[in-house]
């Protein structure tokens, strides 16, 4: 694969759990190919498993919440300036940014959700898809509004749901499409826009 020739994009990951898309998308950032250079992840949970990976990786972390969401922002804005980020992504962040924020950073903010959206937003996503018998489910990396799962879709796959499959067999199968569609999303929006 070519490399990538610009400079690449200081990128912020924000995450709440597990953080296995963060990894993906560190893996990802560390390609010569690729149009991002991760510099900072944040969460808003202080245990947040991803958060040890990340420092174990030099990354920066900051995980810090308030009880008024928008004074995080207000200290969040001011790292992401200091660090000029120029673009951030979301993995499993469960708070809502607000349209302040977002304003700021105008239309670089992506998130993964694992649902073909517009179907299907908000959490327990693949119970519902199982308990509906939809045929099909999968995810989606879309660009963040204020809006709970809303905003541009970038891009999506679609998997077949099986006869037996569970929830959890659900979710592994899906992660596997998310951990392949973010970076390759990230490359729309950045290289081939
Ligand atoms: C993923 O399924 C993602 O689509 C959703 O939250 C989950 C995060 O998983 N927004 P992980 O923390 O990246 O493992």
């Amino acid at each position: 694969m070519k490399s990538f020739s610009g400079k690449k994009v200081n990128t912020a990951v924000f995450i709440s759990g597990t953080g296995s898309n963060f990894k993906n998308l560190l893996n990802f950032s560390l390609k010569k190919s690729s149009p991002i250079k991760i510099i900072f992840v944040y969460s808003n949970f202080k245990k947040a498993k991803g958060l040890k990976y990340a420092k174990n990786n030099k990354i920066l972390i900051y995980s810090f919440v308030n009880k008024k969401f928008n004074l995080s922002e207000n200290k969040l804005l001011k790292i992401l300036n200091k660090k000029k980020i120029k673009l951030i992504c979301l993995a499993g962040f469960m708070k809502i940014l607000s349209k302040r924020f977002l304003k700021k950073f105008n239309g670089c903010v992506l998130n993964i959700h694992p649902s073909l959206l517009p179907k299907y937003k908000g959490l327990n996503t693949h119970q519902r898809v199982l308990d509906n018998r939809e045929k099909y489910s999968g995810c989606t990396v879309h660009l963040v509004t204020s809006k709970l799962d809303s905003g541009k879709i970038i891009l999506q796959k679609k998997i077949k749901v099986k006869k037996n499959d569970s929830a959890r067999s659900l979710k592994r199968r899906i992660l596997k499409e998310e951990y392949k569609i973010y970076p390759k999303a990230i490359n729309k929006l950045l290289v081939n826009y």
